[in-house]
């Protein structure tokens, strides 16, 4: 048997529910499937979204294997650490709570870790939570890895959403977590692309949406250090 190197885990998690995990997750890992990565989707979250994006279609529009590995509490870690050795790329899609065994068991293997949020108060007042929640993951595995804010469902066109983005990215409390500038609007072909079990890449006049999950893809490969695509 050839040996393959160590995939990479990107955790993406968030104490809140509804900031855009698993739409993050699923575009993610669809784009890096399409680009010709082995990829697997795991959904730690007991509400089983990713698994029903994955499986729309009978899955033969998603380029990405699913993992339910909510059930696994604690023992996440050790199972992660079995898949990576046999995909590249595992993007874990976490329940809606910092305090989930899951989350902190991928955090503790991580190479990557996103947090998803929408920018309205109530949606980052959790912040605080998830950043320190990846500090502790960080000291407690021993070892840096890139911590990065995904602002999702972002309108543009808003003020006060434009003023909370700002206002996250000079907060001077976690200066090592920036938001990526590789923003995910609001667009209606990140939702819709769910029941095609797809990702944005199938959908016609999505145009705008591919342009932004593909910069986000380009931003995830510099950030874990390998090619944006694996056949080239
Ligand atoms: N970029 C986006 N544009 C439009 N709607 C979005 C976007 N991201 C997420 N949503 C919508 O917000 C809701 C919550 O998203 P979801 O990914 O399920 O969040 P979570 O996994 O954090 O609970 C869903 O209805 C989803 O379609
Ligand atoms: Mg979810």
């Amino acid at each position: 048997m050839s040996s393959k190197p160590m995939g990479k885990i990107i955790t993406v998690f968030n104490q809140k529910g509804g900031v855009g995990k698993t739409t993050t997750t699923c575009q993610l890992a669809g784009t890096f499937g399409h680009r010709g990565y082995d990829v697997m989707v795991a959904d730690l979250d007991a509400q089983q979204t990713s698994a029903s994006w994955l499986s729309r279609a009978d899955g033969a529009n998603f380029p990405a294997t699913l993992w339910s590995g909510f059930r696994y509490k604690d023992s996440t870690a050790v199972e992660l650490g079995k898949l990576a050795s046999k995909y590249d790329l595992i993007f874990v899609d976490c329940a809606p709570a910092v305090d989930q065994p899951g989350t902190w068991a991928s955090l503790l293997v991580s190479d990557l870790a996103l947090i998803p949020t929408k920018l309205s108060p109530a949606d980052t007042d959790a912040l605080p939570a998830a950043l320190a929640l990846a500090k502790k993951a960080l000291l407690t595995a021993g070892r840096e890895y890139p911590v990065r804010i995904v602002p999702t469902a972002f309108r543009r066109n808003r003020a006060d959403e434009k003023a909370a983005l700002d206002a996250i990215a000079q907060d001077k409390n976690y200066p090592n977590f920036p938001p990526l500038s590789q923003v995910l609007s609001d667009r209606v072909a990140f939702t819709r692309s769910m029941l095609y079990g797809a990702t944005v890449h199938s959908m016609p006049n999505a145009k705008d949406a591919i342009t932004e999950i593909d910069a986000l893809g380009d931003a995830v490969a510099k950030l874990l250090k390998i090619p944006a695509n694996k056949r080239t």
